[in-house]
């Protein structure tokens, strides 16, 4: 059952309580405003990269009218007294049915980055998928998270040696289970960071989960030095960050070492993998013991496929529609796979959650739990790890008193007649 503290119409009455004293709360309750607030407290380069889409932000839009073209019906008279939103994945118990999708580069918004937001996870025992793309080392978030749940997200890139030492270091900071995140094998066509010509990852932003790696340390040792480029003002200023990004002390030896800029050159020359198949799966099943789930499925058949080689489950995402505009949206894929995958694995979902109705569409749609995503990164542009607790706290009680208030009890009776 739902501890006291933690439920919805607690976290109402906290809320109101606190309002009455003249306390608002620190986040924005309503998902645009959380959204617009944090936008205005970002740089031009930061709103670019994490509002923005693929394209003609298509998929973006289509990812909310997905969710609202499905209506759920509220049942009466049914006892809900007592509410119990606790969920099984892998043999192992959640409170909720959230988890927390991987988010690259979150130092463009906070300088504590996603220790933060591992704290913030941790305080609610919600699991935290740790991003390829981090800003921190991941046994650096892990050692904060104590024992809370953690998964790793994995890019795939052109050297295996370094996907199985990522592999490795995360089965060794307590991840349990692995995530392949598959659509972004190239980057998408991301109109507002194009228009920016702004990459993080060219300042040496969102690749500590490398530079913090032997084995890339080993493949840096092999790398040619940088071409000579004629040097601007935003050059050398693009520079400086990447070095003062890097690990170690003493600004001139780092320079003069040479690692720093040879890092974001590895970094883009591997970084992505196109030439990728079905059966390159079976090197990470050979490497881990751990359950792994494939990202990025939207087709039944890929769904099936999943199934046939051995994967764990799935999590159904368009990546924010940041990779194919025009994509289907998540919510409008979950049906088919749902019926396809027939609960042999779990189907996770991200992409548009914004709210508890949701977490519960979704779950009546035949996901087990849904990933929160950019939402959780306005909690921390907007207030660091306590931003980040508090929108996570407010998805629990949105959540919560959905489930209530459709009469349900329990996950398992959010069922496919609870909507249409
Ligand atoms: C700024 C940003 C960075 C992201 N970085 C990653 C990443 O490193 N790895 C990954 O698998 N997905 C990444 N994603 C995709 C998310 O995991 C998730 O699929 C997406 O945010 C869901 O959409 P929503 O945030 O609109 O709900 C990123 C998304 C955003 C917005």
């Amino acid at each position: 059952m739902i501890a006291s503290s933690t439920s919805g119409a607690n976290r109402q009455k906290e809320i109101y309580t606190d309002g009455f004293a003249g306390k608002l709360p620190i986040v924005p309750i309503d998902p645009q405003k959380l959204e617009e607030q944090a936008a205005a407290k970002m740089t031009t380069q930061a709103r670019g990269y994490i509002l923005g889409g693929a394209g003609q932000e298509s998929t973006i839009r289509s990812n909310r009218t997905a969710f609202e073209k499905y209506k759920i019906i509220p049942r009466m008279l049914r006892n809900v007294s007592e509410r119990d939103t606790s969920i099984q994945l892998f043999s192992q118990k959640y409170p909720t049915p959230f988890l927390l999708s991987p988010i690259g580069v979150l130092e463009m918004v906070h300088p504590e980055a996603d220790v933060a937001v591992g704290k913030a996870a941790a305080s609610l025992n919600i699991p935290y998928i740790f991003s390829n793309q981090s800003s921190k080392p991941m046994e650096e978030v892990a050692s904060a998270m104590c024992s809370s749940a953690r998964w790793f997200q994995l890019y795939w890139s052109k050297s295996q040696e370094l996907v199985a030492s990522f592999v490795q270091r995360a089965e060794a900071c307590g991840c349990s289970a692995i995530v392949v995140t598959l659509d972004t094998t190239m980057l998408g066509w991301r109109t507002r960071d194009l228009d920016l010509a702004y990459l993080p990852f060219m300042e040496g932003r969102g690749i500590a989960q490398y530079t913090s790696d032997p084995v890339f340390q080993k493949l840096l040792e092999q790398a040619e030095p940088a071409a000579n480029r004629q040097l601007t003002f935003q050059l050398l200023r693009g520079l400086i960050t990447m070095v003062n990004k890097y690990p170690g002390n003493g600004f001139f030896t780092k320079l003069k070492s040479g690692k720093p800029i040879k890092a974001v050159q590895k970094f883009v020359s591997i970084y992505s993998n196109p030439a990728l198949t079905w059966s390159d799966l079976k090197f990470l099943r050979q490497h881990t013991k751990l359950p792994i789930l494939l990202k990025g499925i939207l087709h039944p058949d890929d769904a099936r496929m999943a199934i046939d080689y051995g994967m764990d489950g799935i999590i159904i995402s368009n990546h924010g529609g940041r990779q194919v505009d025009g994509s289907i949206s998540t919510c409008e894929a979950l049906p088919k796979i749902a019926q396809a995958v027939a609960s042999r694995i779990p189907i996770l979902l991200d992409s548009g959650v914004r709210g508890g109705a949701d977490a519960f569409k979704a779950l009546a749609l035949g996901a087990s739990a849904v990933c929160i995503g950019r939402p959780y990164v306005y909690g921390l542009t907007l207030a660091g790890q306590n931003g980040v607790t508090e929108v996570l706290r407010n998805f629990m009680a949105d959540f919560e008193l959905t489930m209530g208030l459709a009469g349900c009890k329990n996950i398992s009776e959010i069922t496919s007649d609870t909507i249409v």
